[in-house]
């Protein structure tokens, strides 16, 4: 850790120290305890470390297997697990045909498209089995695509998205679902990253009111792969409205396909599901880390659907009755484990809605969900602030009920956490605050909402079977229940965690494991404890408190952006000598990133020019969502003797907090400068 991170991490912990008080707790409502699938308090002690790992063969039971497993947990590889080794089993199988027998007609996925005129489309178990079969037969027999073959992916919220990933499953190809809003760039440095020979992209969608043209970005998507020096042979392209082309950009002769022209070629095709093994990757889905390249984190097929399915169950309270809507966005790790694989697996209707949650106003989500009959709902603190700010009394007034509300991405704030239970449950739901990481495949803490307590602000304790220890920075695990902030880590494997980073496993152990690897050659389990990179402390009553990263990632509205890949994309502007950038809190995001930037000396550029190109930059070279909250063009940037850039200097300024002790910098004169500048 860089050691103005670990001011960051500080001063953290001594604004909590201020700030931190214990909360009020709620109890679970009553009416919905009485319903719920888990009211076993025996479920932690089956669970505990003495059944450890053997535990995990109540989530693999939840599955249907193709071929049983031989061994639960196989560590000879440490820190590369093996889990339900030997076992065989299909992911489509398992959240698809499986569910025909007693489900054949129910919903599986509901679309809602941004356009309120255009009445929800449910389409049953039965109607996805056969899109499902269909889409896997063109992937097979037209792309000539097969097990262990990698797809990227950049759809949005679009009922094709989640039929095309259950297609490649079915197959055993590996899918990389690339977030719609992401750049033709980051989308086609990870088409590179994974040696994509096909993306499989749409012409348009509804976003805000607009309808949007996605596909100019497969065209820049695939010029900047073969930049790289991957070669992408096809573009299979959806259309948002089948039979119509909604796009103003044109087809590229003998490389775009429309698919849904091509799929009337496989019509009523069945492929049969291939049995993959336990261990054959499922996907990879790209994010953030300290370095400016994205790391692919790789999915395998029966530890991660044993643990999305276990943690729907028991978390999420699925039912097969129950309609469920998660507003994230399938392009991110929670709509694949918890809008797709988890629900699918258990058979529920799960809710997938195109547009923006306000559009067009406030009261859109609960239309959706009266209209709908939502009973559990999943989103973010981002959007519960968004809401709140909108209208807090308009919730209360509207028709939605809950039994179950999630938050996952971000901490929320205990003002914020109550308003959602008072305003949005109507004190009728239970909450889970779910912390866990793209990395983790589900969740790591949270409550289980029929047996424990809520306590706003807080995560809860440790899920069943996953085994928490904070460090300090000197590797020295904090007393349990202490309340003292560090580095909270996971002392054991789990079957939803990682298999390796795409192509880098050396990334894989240096970024999860160095730091506090008791000893590398070990084939013990208990000498690997997973560094999450997150804050946090432990509470007497064994209830988590996430502080946010100790690394250089910036969560913004709960997605995870790298201050690196940021940077890199501001210094692509000509003139720009340095960059820096910082996090600042917002109101709403949680947190947003100014970026600072130093020209080349003598560099005779216009610094409102630069702005607006650093900006550009941003949503060019990444997405919309990295876009700064500011740009400051400035003389020179705070360093260190050694020329080292101290941001935290600059992160102080943004964030109007004393810069402390600046009079061992090289050029400490700079610093009043550049708060007169930003702060005026
Ligand atoms: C943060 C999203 C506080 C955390 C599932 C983590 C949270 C990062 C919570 C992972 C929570 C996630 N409370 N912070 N309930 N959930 N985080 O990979 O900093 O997009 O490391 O996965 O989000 O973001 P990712």
């Amino acid at each position: 850790m860089t050691d103005d991170v670990r001011d960051e991490a500080e001063a953290n912990e001594a604004q909590i120290a201020v700030y931190w008080r214990e909360e009020q707790i709620f109890q679970p409502p009553q009416s919905f305890v009485a319903q719920a699938n888990m009211r076993d308090p025996g479920i932690r002690e089956r669970f505990d470390e003495a059944h450890f790992p053997d535990c995990f063969r109540e989530y693999a039971d939840m599955l249907t297997w193709s071929r049983p497993y031989e061994q639960v947990l196989d560590t000879s590889h440490a820190p590369f697990w093996k889990w339900f080794v030997g076992g065989k089993l299909n992911a489509c199988e398992n959240c698809v045909d499986r569910h025909l027998a007693n489900y054949r007609n129910k919903a599986a996925l509901i679309f809602v498209s941004e356009v309120e005129d255009e009445p929800p489309v449910a389409l049953t178990y039965q109607e996805l089995y056969v899109r499902v079969n269909e889409m896997a037969a063109l992937l097979r027999d037209y792309c000539g695509l097969k097990a262990g073959d990698r797809v990227t992916l950049h759809l949005p919220m679009t009922l094709d998205l989640p039929i095309t990933m259950l297609a490649c499953a079915r197959l055993g190809v590996i899918h990389s679902q690339v977030f719609g809003g992401f750049s033709g760039k980051s989308c086609g440095q990870r088409i590179q990253d994974s040696g994509s020979r096909y993306l499989i992209t749409c012409d348009a969608y509804w976003r805000s009111g607009q309808l949007i043209d996605h596909k100019e970005k497969a065209d820049i998507a695939v010029a900047q792969a073969r930049e790289l020096g991957q070669a992408v042979d096809k573009v299979l392209i959806w259309q948002r409205y089948p039979g119509k082309y909604s796009s103003p950009t044109a087809l590229v002769a003998g490389r775009d396909v429309i698919v849904n022209e091509v799929l009337k070629r496989y019509r009523g095709e069945r492929v049969a599901p291939v049995a993959m093994d336990a261990e054959a990757p499922l996907f990879l889905m790209y994010s953030s880390g300290t370095t400016g390249k994205p790391k692919g984190c790789q999915h395998r097929t029966g530890g991660y659907l044993a643990y999305v399915a276990g943690t729907s169950k028991y978390v999420q309270d699925i039912h097969p009755e129950d309609t469920y809507w998660c507003m994230a966005d399938i392009g991110w790790i929670t709509g694949h484990s918890y809008i797709v694989y988890g629900p699918l697996a258990l058979a529920a209707t799960s809710v997938v809605y195109e547009g923006t949650p306000t559009y067009p106003d406030v009261r859109r989500p609960w239309r959706v969900a009266e209209r709908l009959g939502v009973n559990i709902f999943h989103t973010s603190p981002t959007a519960v602030r968004a809401l709140r700010r909108a209208g807090p009394d308009i919730p209360a007034t509207c028709a939605q009920h809950f039994k179950h509300m999630t938050t996952v991405g971000e901490p929320i704030e205990p003002n914020a956490w109550r308003w959602y239970f008072d305003q949005i449950g109507k004190g009728e739901a239970v909450i889970c605050d779910t912390w866990w990481q793209t990395e983790n495949g589900g969740f790591l803490c949270s409550t289980l909402p029929a047996l424990d307590a809520m306590k706003p602000g807080s995560a809860g304790p440790a899920l069943p079977g996953i085994y928490p220890v904070i460090y300090d920075d000197d590797g020295k695990a904090l007393p349990r229940g202490s309340n003292i902030a560090g580095n909270l880590c996971i002392r054991n494997p789990w079957p939803g965690i990682i298999q390796t980073i795409w192509g880098d496993d050396q990334r894989f152990v240096d970024t999860y494991f160095k730091r506090y690897c008791k000893n590398p050659k070990s084939t013990d389990w208990r000498d690997w404890p997973y560094m999450s990179g997150d804050g946090a402390m432990e509470a007497a009553d064994g209830y988590f408190r996430i502080l946010g990263r100790i690394d250089d990632v910036i969560n913004v509205s709960g997605h995870r952006l790298g201050t690196k890949e940021i940077e890199s994309a501001a210094m692509t502007v000509p003139g720009v000598a340095e960059a820096a950038v910082v996090a600042v809190a917002d109101e709403v995001k949680g947190k947003v990133p100014e970026v600072y930037v130093s020209l080349a000396a003598g560099s005779k550029a216009d610094p409102a020019a630069i702005v607006d190109a650093v900006n550009a930059a941003c949503e060019d070279i990444i997405g919309k969502i990295a876009r700064p909250a500011r740009v400051h063009v400035v003389p020179d940037m705070p360093k260190t003797r050694s020329g080292k850039i101290m941001r935290r200097v600059l992160a102080a300024i943004s964030n109007h907090r004393d810069v402390g002790d600046v009079t061992t910098l090289a050029n400490a004169s700079v610093v009043d400068d550049i708060r007169r500048q930003v702060q005026g």
